[in-house]
């Protein structure tokens, strides 16, 4: 279509050109970011879209049934879902914690058929089928304690506790392989899982202090 628009109205945009080419410097390195962000900022929608679609319904079952603590529990999980997000947040059992949520800390540490994992790096659909054990599942039927967990009541080996669990769990593990560790032993099974409060040698002594209640029965 024809450009209409009368001669002074060009003798404005020419002007106004001018007038922004006298404009700082700054105001253009300012353009220049703020056309980089939407660059960043559409390439990031986009990827998120293409995550979308590659997640389409269909493409894995969300409706699953998982067995915690000995029970069937039927949970909806998205197919990125990891296990700790599912354990916390779908199923209430929140005393796994998640605290570098990258493999780094052990605050989320379960056990996977017997096994210790970090349930931050692990999804949840991959544990299908299989046993796992969360810190709520130990203390037994009527209440008593389980030793590591009785020990951690007479040693008060952790300060704020966060790590606890992770701890714990590790430890539950350690006992069911090695039922009389050394100190160096433990410490050496148990060096996956990090404390902020750095309780170490008050974990330790649970640690041994677990073993022991277990090994007595
Ligand atoms: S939260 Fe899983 S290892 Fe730190
Ligand atoms: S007791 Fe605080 S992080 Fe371990």
């Amino acid at each position: 279509m024809e450009d209409v628009r009368p001669v002074e109205d060009d003798c404005q945009a020419g002007h106004m050109q001018a007038a922004q080419a006298g404009h700082s410097r700054r105001n253009f390195i300012k353009g220049v970011i703020a056309a980089g962000a939407s660059v960043s900022a559409s390439s990031y929608v986009f990827k998120e879209g293409a995550v979308a679609r590659a997640q389409a319904p269909g493409a894995v079952e969300r409706l699953v049934t998982l067995t915690v603590n000995g029970r069937q529990r039927r949970v909806d999980v998205l197919p990125q879902e990891t296990l700790a997000t599912t354990l916390r947040y779908k199923l209430g059992l929140t005393g796994t914690k998640i605290g570098c949520d990258r493999s780094e800390c052990g605050a989320c540490t379960v056990l996977v058929d017997g096994v210790p994992q970090y349930s931050c790096s692990m999804l949840t659909h991959q544990v299908r089928g299989r046993a796992l054990q969360t810190i709520e599942g130990l203390q037994a039927e009527d209440g008593t304690l389980h030793p590591i967990q009785q020990a951690v009541v007479d040693e008060q080996g952790f300060q704020c506790a966060f790590c606890m669990p992770g701890f714990v769990m590790n430890m539950v593990a350690m006992i069911d392989e090695n039922p009389n560790p050394t100190r160096k032993e433990a410490a050496q099974f148990l060096s996956g899982n990090l404390c902020r409060c750095a309780d170490y040698n008050k974990i330790l002594n649970v640690a041994l202090q677990g073993a022991e209640y277990t090994r007595r029965g």
